[in-house]
């Protein structure tokens, strides 16, 4: 699992966000970004955050380190503002914690020149996990001292919302074309085979059961038929095998 730090103060809510996400101070000294676990998007945006952000990092791409933040029932008690304080009621326990990049400029496509071979993995990557989240209007990427950063893929592994009956069959997911034509490096897709060349012989099973094994259990979907957690995870692995096998249905190209 991922390392867990107690929240010690919530700073201020990212208006930004639509999940409401807040600034938050930890007992490591350290200031997070912190998704809420009450949130009305539920506990599976988080688990793609988690499996999302871990596998790009993996493969080395820039992301935020990630941690579970435990909430305190007090802190939510302090809390003036009527909105947050219903949100951090509902997310007492443990709620996912973002590294917190000071003063990091939103992406924009025109102050900083992405590195196309960086481009090509970003693109890739969230061809592969379904990631719809980085269009013009909202590009999630971040830029921190001269250096690309990924941040929100709460949208991505929507396989997982058809899961209330228990797992489907993965093929579904892995045959489902990805439109990257609004994608906010989409400028770049002609260094998508490359990037496909590269990163998916490290997209071991292995590499995807380590990335799984991050999740903490409660936050698993869980399925009337009581599937175990181990069960679970081994169906988020097999969703992502059959994508990567499946490639040629979904692997975006240069128009
Ligand atoms: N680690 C971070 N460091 C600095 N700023 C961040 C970080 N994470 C998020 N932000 C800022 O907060 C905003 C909202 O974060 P994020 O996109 O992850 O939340 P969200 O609720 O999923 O938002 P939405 O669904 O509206 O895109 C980002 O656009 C960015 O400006
Ligand atoms: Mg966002």
């Amino acid at each position: 699992m991922l390392p867990t730090v107690a929240t010690t103060r919530y700073v201020t809510p990212l208006r930004e966000g639509g999940s409401l996400p807040g600034l938050v101070e930890a007992d490591d000294l350290g200031t997070y970004v912190v998704k809420f676990r009450g949130a009305g998007q539920g506990r599976a945006v988080l688990v793609a955050e988690i499996v999302v952000g871990e596998l790009a990092r993996r493969l080395g791409l820039r992301v935020p380190e990630l941690k579970l933040i435990d909430l305190d029932e007090r802190i939510a008690r302090y809390e003036p503002d009527e909105e947050v304080q219903d949100l951090l009621r509902a997310s007492i326990g443990l709620n996912l914690a973002i590294d917190f990049l000071p003063r990091a400029l939103g992406y924009d496509g025109v102050s900083f020149r992405v590195d196309p071979v960086e481009a090509g993995r970003v693109l890739w990557l969230d061809a592969l996990v379904g990631n719809v989240d980085r269009s013009w209007r909202n590009p999630n990427l971040l830029v921190w001292h001269g250096e690309l950063w990924l941040i929100d893929h709460g949208a991505a592994l929507w396989f997982h919302h058809r899961w209330p009956s228990g797992p489907r069959d993965p093929r579904h997911f892995a045959e489902t074309p990805y439109d990257a034509s609004d994608h906010v490096l989409s400028p770049h897709l002609s260094s998508v085979p490359a990037a496909a060349a590269a990163l998916a012989p490290l997209v071991t099973r292995e590499l995807l059961h380590d990335v799984l094994s991050q999740v903490p259990d409660q936050w698993l979907p869980s399925p009337p038929d009581q599937a175990t957690a181990e069960h679970l995870r081994g169906a988020y692995v097999e969703h992502l095998l059959a994508r990567l096998a499946a490639a040629q249905s979904w692997l975006p190209v240069a128009a």
